[in-house]
């Protein structure tokens, strides 16, 4: 599969999955435009693709903060009159010794950046996924964002965070269905990181079986390579 004509946003793209997901990308061919809180990071990310001849662009963008995700839509609309796939990835993980022992800063960031931020980001990018033949919406929800789930040691904000995604896109793939856009969803338990060069990346699959970040890079992969008619809504993950 190639996704030489595909233009994809991907936020939370300094490091780690989104980082990873958008080298993956960008080996197939997209052109990628990447965000990150830190410019420095996405920058780092943005020259190893270029290094390998891919195209990639950075912006710097904090979900926390509305004027950012709206700064980074219009600076990616100065590059490009669309959008085929923006991956909602970046959201803030919070894990604490219960409700009580975060303090309310931690909260309020983890559900803004989380579940406000990717609702301002689908807001402000709908103009550039609209103007794609072929539009997806993926979003990196994640197991606790499952009605009932209660295994993850992370705290209750990011329960809601990622509950508030959830509902987000549930009806958001029912409202942007008949205008042809893909909202697709995974909802992974908790996986690692590898670095996405290093060995582990490659043996990670093969040498356990937990989830691993190269399996969901797949999934994401596949969902968006589908032809139209197949639309992949969401992705549950048996947990171990
Ligand atoms: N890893 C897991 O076990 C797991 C399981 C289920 C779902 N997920 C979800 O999958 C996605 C990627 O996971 P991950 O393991 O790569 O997460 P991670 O290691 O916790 O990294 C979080 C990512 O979100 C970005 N981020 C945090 N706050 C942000 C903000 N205010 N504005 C913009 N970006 C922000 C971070 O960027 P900075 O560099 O700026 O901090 C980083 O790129 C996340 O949505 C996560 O919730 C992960």
């Amino acid at each position: 599969m190639r996704l030489d004509e595909h233009r994809v946003v991907v936020t939370g793209a300094g490091r780690d999955f989104g980082r990873s997901l958008a080298i993956s990308l960008a080996e197939l061919g997209a052109e990628v435009f990447l965000a990150a809180r830190s410019l420095d990071a996405v920058e780092r990310v943005r020259e190893e693709i270029r290094g390998e001849g891919g195209s990639a662009h950075a912006f710097a963008c904090d979900l926390g903060v509305p004027a950012s995700v709206a700064a980074f839509a219009a600076a990616v609309s100065e590059r490009t009159d669309r959008i085929d796939v923006l991956v909602n990835n970046g959201a803030p993980y919070l894990q604490t010794g219960g409700l009580t022992a975060a303090d309310d800063e931690q909260i309020v960031d983890t559900i803004g950046a989380g579940a406000t931020g990717t609702v301002l980001a689908v807001k402000h990018f709908l103009p550039l996924l609209l103007a794609s033949e072929r539009p997806d919406i993926v979003t990196m929800v994640s197991a606790c964002g499952e009605t009932g789930h209660h295994r993850s040691e992370a705290h209750e904000a990011f329960y809601a965070a990622k509950s508030a995604q959830a509902g987000f896109t549930e009806i958001l793939s029912k409202r942007l269905r008949p205008k042809g856009v893909r909202v697709i969803s995974l909802y992974p338990p908790d996986f690692d990181n590898p670095d996405r060069r290093s060995e582990e990346w490659a043996a990670e699959r093969e040498a356990q079986d937990e989830l691993s970040a190269r399996s969901l890079v797949d999934c994401v992969l596949f969902a968006i390579g589908q032809p139209r008619d197949c639309f992949i809504k969401s992705f549950y993950f048996e947990q171990r």
